[in-house]
């Protein structure tokens, strides 16, 4: 990306110009489906009275709801990670398969709350694969190891004749699950995790226990925990002596982040899309510097299996948590603003897919998510609801280089970033070209977007989210509001060439096609 100016708050002008070039030719690799990850964590709503409620007038004969899951399969997803997040530090797995008037209910140290264990493994994994969704698997190495974990493997993975896999199938799974993704723990650098490590502690514990794993099921992808965020103290270090021990054994490396407003700082907090990506850019620098050191060729992939905006900052910790079953935690209400960097986070996604194969928005129901429920009552879409679903709609076959001129604009907190952020795929099967635009800036921004190398498009329509003053929008307010609208401020040339005026602050889709474009 090539930045042509710079402009601060004092600046004037009424708008903006950029450019973005696209050609098919020009590439940053296939878009593995798996970007479009989410994650379903044992904690507040999210499992009880989130996808599951057996009382529910849309359960189905497992107790799950269906109007959930006809939101989940409108949004797009495609694998769920489960069952934590800092859940799992401290989960005993054993504790939710069989027969459920023997599983214990347990105190879950991380969420300060009481799991019944109604929902386990088994309960989940046939959910997730009756509504296709491929399940990505945490094992505990909080304050459990090696053993707990491969019996896991072999619980889930091994067809029959042993005594973890005749179990499963006496547990109604005669079929093994073929669970690839496997996390190795979660966040295990964060103080705040249950059985907390250092690095050194955790990367002698992670490769041994991957190996274990491996050797249940060779066919496995594992992923070492990197930092818990970018500001960690140790972020860096974390994973360049996390990958010194585990880098023939792993294949990912995760990343987490959240993102928020802080203090009615919008500008700095539409800038987070560009944080996110010089976040990923320093994983990979320290992920290869270790391969060179250790004079491999093996390139390690990128899992950013937790991402989203949460306002953090407002969640005060869970000691004052009441010990219930299922009550809330963390149900943030979204806002536009919201939806339009939710939109950025994907764009950002999309441009680095060269090395992130496997990302999860983080959560899926209730617990900062773009679903919600009430309990005996409906379900709806929050405002990240709608970006999410779109993009990944659209975002199929190549994601493609989108070479952007643009200026920077100042933020407060992470200095200059681009006004304009973008991302353009390819589906050479379907002939479907998408561009996804993000306009950071409060000033308009008129796009050149230059697709000589595809010749002209069939533009089927630009469709935008803005962001507004409105605040957190609840229940069905938030699609009123926030559904993509169609607009008409665009026009298109039959050489190659597509002008497009971008609201202040916006997300927006162009939905293309090569094909009949004349
Ligand atoms: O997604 C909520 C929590 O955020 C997860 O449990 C944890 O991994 C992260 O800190």
């Amino acid at each position: 990306m090539r930045q042509v100016e710079a402009y601060g708050p004092a600046m004037c002008a009424e708008s903006l110009s950029g450019s973005v070039t696209i050609d098919p030719a020009d590439h940053h690799g296939h878009i593995d489906r798996r970007i479009f990850g989410s994650f379903v964590e044992h904690m507040g709503r999210s499992v009880y009275s989130g996808i599951y409620e057996p009382t529910h007038a849309t359960a189905d004969a497992d107790g799950f709801r269906t109007d959930v899951a006809r939101l989940i399969e409108e949004l797009g997803v495609t694998v769920v990670r489960y069952p934590g997040g800092n859940f799992v530090s401290g989960y005993r797995w054993e504790d939710g398969v069989g027969p459920r008037e023997a599983r214990p209910a347990r105190l879950d140290l991380a969420w300060r709350s009481i799991e019944p264990n109604t929902v386990g493994t088994d309960e989940f994994v046939r959910w997730a694969t009756a509504h296709r969704l491929e399940t990505m698997m945490a094992v505990n190495l909080g304050t459990r190891g090696i053993q707990e974990a491969a019996d896991l493997v072999e619980y889930c993975n091994i067809p029959t004749g042993t005594a973890w896999s005749d179990l499963r199938r006496a547990n109604g799974s005669a079929n093994p699950y073929g669970i690839k993704l496997w996390c190795l723990g979660n966040e295990m650098d964060g103080p705040w995790q249950t059985g907390h490590k250092t690095a050194e502690e955790y990367g002698n514990l992670a490769a041994q226990t991957g190996r274990a794993m491996k050797l249940v099921d060779p066919g496995i992808e594992l992923i070492a925990c990197g930092s818990s965020g970018r500001d960690m103290p140790t972020f860096g270090t974390w994973e360049a002596t996390v990958l010194s021990h585990t880098y023939d054994v792993v294949d990912y490396i995760s990343l987490h982040a959240y993102y928020e407003e802080f203090e009615g700082d919008r500008r700095s907090f539409l800038g987070s899309g560009a944080v996110m990506d010089g976040f990923i850019k320093d994983v990979v620098t320290t992920a290869d510097a270790v391969g060179a050191r250790l004079g491999s060729d093996k390139k390690i992939k990128l899992s950013f299996d937790e991402w989203n905006v949460w306002y953090q900052s407002r969640f005060a910790g869970a000691e004052d948590f009441p010990l219930e079953v299922a009550s809330p935690r963390i149900e943030d209400v979204y806002g536009t603003v919201d939806a339009v960097v939710v939109g950025d986070l994907l764009i950002t996604l999309l441009n680095n897919v060269d090395r992130i194969t496997v990302a999860c928005q983080a959560q899926l129901v209730n617990v900062i998510a773009p679903i919600m429920t009430k309990r005996g009552g409906p379900s709806w879409r929050q405002t990240i609801f709608y970006p999410f679903a779109e993009t990944s709609r659209r975002a199929r076959g190549t994601s493609l280089v989108a070479a952007t001129e643009i200026a920077t604009m100042a933020t407060a907190r992470y200095g200059d970033v681009p006004a304009l952020a973008v991302a353009a795929t390819h589906d050479p099967g379907t002939s479907s070209v998408s561009v996804f635009l993000v306009n950071r800036s409060e000033l308009a921004i008129d796009v050149d977007l230059r697709h000589e190398a595809f010749g002209a498009l069939k533009i089927e329509g630009v469709y935008t989210i803005a962001a507004d003053d409105s605040g957190p929008l609840y229940g069905e307010t938030a699609a009123a509001v926030a559904r993509p609208r169609l607009t008409n401020a665009w026009s298109t040339d039959p050489v190659g060439r597509t002008s497009l005026r971008l609201e202040p602050e916006s997300w927006s889709t162009l939905r293309g096609s090569t094909q009949d474009a004349s």
